[in-house]
């Protein structure tokens, strides 16, 4: 046979079996899984003895370059994908705004144009509805085939317009029990928070950074959560709720899969390593704002269990960066700290430390975390999400054991702050194949802007 790369004597990893093997690539896919591959041509060589050799890492909620709370966020399509690739992360799902006059291709469009020739490893997106009729209805089904089965609708954000109220998540859950789309939404209770926002707003000396806490309390996202969940069993549709924050969420997405309603769920590296006690830091608290808020340790325990056992399908970043300038905006007022943590760098290697080296769950379940799950709820499933022959050589190589203290002067993100700063993490891959070019090697960036695509994806997604 003929290979352009043979990955030599690895631990091959997926979601369900560990085993030694050498990995044949040629071209831009894998093209053999087996013991002593050899080339009838010349060929490339990766070492991987005593290494693990996994599918690439999918985050399937990124925003790169997002106008938002007055600024836009610090990672673009190239330092945001450059970061992604040594975190061992090959896909990235970003988001795209429907235009209200001309819809939602018009958003997809302008979103991909600014996302081309910058990206470094493949790129889907998510279509954002913001504006529901009868015309989003049909023009659903373009988008779906177009590529982009997935769409985002906002419990939240009134003010910037982005809002869908319940007869629009209603109505979009409806379409997705016929079309197989699946809508992903962001559950918090808008009118409560609010109320809540402006009566710590009165206080917002006394409290700081730490009323962002208080005027997000658990039952704002919970309140949601339910009546996402109620909307979902009642039409028959098909939800995906968004950087799921707290426990309580956590068993109404357990119960309402143990009833049958077709509910899955994402949960964020910041609401499983992190607790709200970083708000209480009077020079550094505002830099972890985020939406939803961190929240407590128990939240965090609850998380954890409700991935380990299968509750919530997968681990993502909901990447939105903002350095320590953009965040200083907030001068005082909780209520204008830019909202967003970077994260897309360090998903895997949070989820592989504290997930399979601290013994929460082993190294398959790990992949099924953030690459398997990930591939088939999106409708990547198997291009991407595994290793078999014909799939995309979207592949990473890292030892089991090396950990390094995260510094964000060495990170590539586009940020003067980390949020993991101090954690010895280990799983930042020191390979990273990206349709079969070598994107990282030695754990330095080698790629090239332009090189990541456009992926299809495929409705009906299910694990
Ligand atoms: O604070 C966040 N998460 N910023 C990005 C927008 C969103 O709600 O996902
Ligand atoms: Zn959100
Ligand atoms: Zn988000």
């Amino acid at each position: 046979m003929k290979f352009d790369t043979i990955i030599k004597g690895g631990t091959v990893v997926t979601a369900s079996d560990t085993f030694v093997a050498d990995v044949g690539i040629l071209g831009e896919t894998i093209a053999a899984i087996g013991n002593g591959l050899s080339s009838d041509a010349p060929c490339r060589k990766i070492e991987a003895s005593g290494k693990y050799v996994m599918p690439g890492g999918i985050d399937v909620h990124v925003h790169l370059q997002l106008p938002f709370c007055g600024t836009i966020s610090a990672d673009d399509f190239v330092t945001g994908t450059r970061a992604a690739a040594r975190g061992g992360v090959t896909t990235v799902i970003d988001f795209a705004i429907q235009d209200r006059d001309k819809g939602l291709m018009a958003g997809i469009e302008a979103r991909m144009t600014e996302a081309e020739g910058k990206v470094c490893v493949d790129y889907s997106l998510h279509s954002i509805v913001v504006k529901w009729d009868e015309a989003t209805r049909r023009e659903m089904d373009k988008v779906i085939e177009f590529g982009i089965p997935t769409f985002k609708m906002f419990m939240i954000y009134e003010k910037e317009g982005w809002q869908s109220d319940d007869a629009a998540l209603w109505s979009g859950l409806a379409a997705t029990a016929e079309n197989g789309a699946r809508i992903c939404v962001h559950a918090e209770s808008e009118k409560v928070m609010s109320l809540l926002i402006n009566r710590y707003l009165r206080e917002k000396e006394k409290y700081g950074a730490y009323a962002h806490v208080l005027s997000r309390p658990n039952f704002v996202e919970e309140e949601a959560v339910q009546r996402a969940i109620k909307w979902a069993e009642v039409t028959g549709g098909r939800l995906y709720v968004v950087h799921m924050s707290t426990g309580g969420a956590a068993d109404l997405v357990r119960d309402a899969r143990r009833k049958g309603t077709n509910v899955h769920a994402e949960t964020c590296p910041q609401y499983l390593l992190l607790d709200d006690e970083v708000f209480k830091d009077p020079e550094r608290g505002h830099l972890y704002a985020t939406c939803p808020q961190i929240k407590k340790k128990g939240d965090s325990e609850r998380l954890w269990q409700a991935i380990t056992h299968g509750e919530l399908a997968l681990v993502a970043t909901d990447t939105c960066t903002f350095d320590t300038k953009q965040k200083a905006m907030w001068e005082g007022d909780f209520t204008k700290i830019p909202f967003g943590l970077p994260g897309v760098e360090t998903l895997l290697p949070a989820v592989y430390t504290a997930g399979v080296l601290e013994k929460r769950f082993g190294v398959n379940h790990f992949v099924s975390l953030v690459s398997t799950n990930p591939a088939k709820l999106m409708g990547l499933y198997p291009q991407k999400g595994t290793l078999v022959v014909g799939s995309d050589a979207d592949v990473i190589v890292l030892d089991p054991e090396r950990k390094k203290k995260i510094d964000w002067q060495e990170l590539a993100t586009n940020c003067d702050w980390s949020p993991y700063q101090g954690m010895k993490l280990a799983g930042f891959p020191e390979t990273t194949l990206s349709r079969g070019n070598i994107v990282v090697a030695d754990g330095a960036f080698v790629g090239t802007e332009g090189h990541g695509r456009f992926v299809k994806r495929q409705p009906w997604g299910e694990l």
